[in-house]
């Protein structure tokens, strides 16, 4: 499992230009496998299920004219500063503070109708990353808070003083899969008895101290595995994305595209499985002839997940370890389901 680079902040961000804050990943590429829908409809609608700081948004306002953009984002300074940086767009353009699995209330609210594109650049941002007071990187001492909404939730710190072993080593295991998960855990609980977590330097210091020599040398820094393991938690990461990538297809218009960009593989896990589901017959192996309502109903445009170039992951390295899925709807279904779900689930 890879992750975007979390310990290396670059500069101090407040004087930074928006546009120059986050450079948007394999932009190029998704623009060129978005744009036969987004050419073909007369008014299409684009949901950026992960806003940022405007950087896709704004590609797709400028390159199709025709389109209007709904921007979603967890983190309301990202909605701030996107929001500032697409005011030109005027009325196409809405943004929207929540989670991405609220795809269906952002289109109702902006009264748009389904989205014809949607695109979700997961993970944190280059703005989250810099900016040392919120807490993700392991570089400088910061209070632990690692919230990309910072209005609500668990912050780190409130995990590591409050967890039960068990649950901290399952963290530290699943998310970050650290091999010294239980140790850190047990070195974690011992150490907030003397005092509880406050910053991410003490958290460090013990990891320093934890994690084998050996292990520093062969696996890169020591506090990498966890600040990510944590900052998945604190986000609920996985499971609002196992969510919301079946949102997101649920809410594509016929002949309409989802384009996914992970950064680590149990995000494209999740979405490896749900865009596969919609792209094999649900029907039972025994029977001789398909009927209509079990065959596919999604088309994979991407053959397997697309990396960046050399080039780009040379220019940012923040993109090397992205991998992107597009997938296209080719059929209504019918609510089969008593979840209320729109589509036939696979056999498994
Ligand atoms: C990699 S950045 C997106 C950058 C953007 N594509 C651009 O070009 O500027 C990911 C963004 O997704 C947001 N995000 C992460 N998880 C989210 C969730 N569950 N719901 C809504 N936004 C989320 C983060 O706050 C962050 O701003």
């Amino acid at each position: 499992m890879t992750d975007q680079p979390q310990g290396e902040p670059t500069s101090a961000t407040v004087q930074v230009p928006t546009s120059e804050r986050h450079v948007p990943v394999m932009l190029p590429r998704i623009l060129e496998l978005l744009a036969p829908v987004l050419e073909a409809a007369e008014h299409p609608v684009h949901v950026d299920g992960t806003l940022g700081m405007g950087g896709h948004a704004e590609a797709v306002l400028e390159r199709f004219p025709h389109a209007r953009v709904v921007g979603i984002d967890r983190d309301p300074q990202a909605i701030a500063l996107a929001g500032q940086r697409l005011e030109r767009f005027g009325g196409r353009f809405r943004a929207h503070h929540g989670t991405y699995d609220e795809v269906a209330a952002a289109l109702a609210l902006h009264e748009v109708g389904e989205a014809d594109t949607l695109l979700y650049d997961l993970g944190v941002s280059s703005l989250q990353l810099d900016e040392v007071e919120r807490g993700f990187s392991y570089r400088q001492d910061a209070p632990l808070d690692m919230r990309m909404d910072p209005t609500t939730g668990r912050t780190a710190a409130e995990i590591l003083n409050t967890a039960e072993h068990g649950e901290l080593a399952r963290i530290l295991k699943e998310f970050g899969e650290e091999r010294f998960a239980g140790k850190i855990a047990s070195a974690v609980l011992r150490e907030r008895e003397v005092e509880p977590f406050h910053g991410s330097a003490r958290l460090v210091e013990l990891l320093e101290r934890t994690v084998p020599a050996a292990s520093q040398r062969s696996g890169g820094h020591p506090a990498k595995r966890t600040f990510q393991a944590l900052r998945i938690e604190v986000n609920r990461e996985l499971s609002i994305w196992s969510t919301a990538v079946n949102h997101a297809l649920d809410h594509l218009t016929v002949g309409g595209r989802l384009a996914v960009l992970s950064y680590h593989s149990l995000e494209d896990r999740i979405t490896k499985r749900a865009m596969a589901d919609g792209a094999t017959s649900s029907a039972p192996p025994d029977l001789p002839v398909e009927l209509p309502e079990h065959a596919p109903w999604l088309r994979l445009v991407t053959r397997g997940a697309e990396k960046p170039t050399a080039d780009e992951v040379a220019a940012n390295r923040r993109s090397s370890s992205a991998r992107l899925r597009v997938a296209e709807r080719t059929r209504a279904t019918a609510p089969i389901s008593p979840t209320g779900s729109t589509r036939p689930t696979r056999r498994r």
